[in-house]
């Protein structure tokens, strides 16, 4: 079947995503919402295929927020048993892809299982180069600048660091996605036009898409339209449009 990828022209280097829409998905179907969860897991799988057809280098998707801990118990742990099971399920098919799976986040915080899982995919996947798929896992902006903070505190302290080099870069330097441009175009389906709390400081000149789609409902068509809306834009990153003619 031909791939209905976006046509010829460029695409984001990165794609950010705010998988929100799963429980109202699951409710107006009389679900759990963790089937919901369930579903979302397979609009990742079409997404990253079609990243990886179209040449987009770098995904980062919010899979858990340092919020998300306060949903009901049964709800946390069935978004963790789905992270094992999708990690087990996918690797292979990432491995053969050239996916390379980061985390960012505090990740390391995870129960042991998931700690785990995550660990392997991240070591088994370091040396793939086609595309970079990161899983945002107990993450929070906020906390991403606190602890990049921290960091350069303690270098300062160690006297590694003089505080008139703490720099945008070195900051950048220090978030834990170093090593990967800033988004170029930051997706939110499901309605709602908020940020929270996700790659606050690296959104800072990322172009917006919203739809009304829920994620699990979301496939390569909704990315597609995301990324011809995305090249009408005019990114002047602050500076001037240039001028034509
Ligand atoms: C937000 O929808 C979504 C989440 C909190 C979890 C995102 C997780 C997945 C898409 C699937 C899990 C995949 C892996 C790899 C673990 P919501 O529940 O807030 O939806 P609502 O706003 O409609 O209630």
């Amino acid at each position: 079947m031909p791939d209905a990828g976006p046509g010829p022209g460029p695409v984001p280097e990165h794609v950010a995503i705010i998988m929100d829409g799963n429980g109202r998905w699951a409710q107006r179907r009389g679900l759990p919402r963790a089937a919901g969860h369930r579903a979302g897991a397979e609009s990742i799988r079409d997404v990253i295929k079609a990243c990886r057809a179209w040449g987009i280098r770098y995904l980062t998707l919010y899979t858990f927020s340092t919020e998300n801990w306060k949903r009901p118990r049964d709800e946390v742990s069935a978004l963790m048993d789905l992270l094992v099971e999708y990690l087990d399920r996918e690797l292979p098919e990432l491995q053969r892809e050239g996916v390379q799976v980061r985390a960012i986040g505090r990740w390391r915080d995870l129960p042991p299982r998931q700690r785990a899982k995550v660990e392997a995919a991240v070591e088994a996947t370091r040396s793939n180069d086609r595309l970079t798929v990161a899983f945002a896992l107990n993450y929070g902006g906020r906390q991403a600048i606190v602890d990049a903070s921290r960091a350069l505190a303690e270098e300062v302290a160690a006297g590694r660091l003089r505080p008139q080099d703490i720099d945008e870069e070195a900051m950048r330097r220090h978030l834990d996605t170093a090593g990967m441009p800033y988004p170029d175009l930051l997706i939110r389906p499901s309605g709602e036009l908020r940020i929270s709390n996700f790659l606050l400081w690296e959104v800072a000149y990322t172009e917006f898409w919203f739809a009304r789609v829920l994620w699990p409902d979301f496939r390569r068509e909704n990315l597609r339209e995301a990324i011809e809306d995305f090249r009408k834009r005019r990114r002047t990153f602050g500076a001037l449009p240039e001028q034509s003619g």
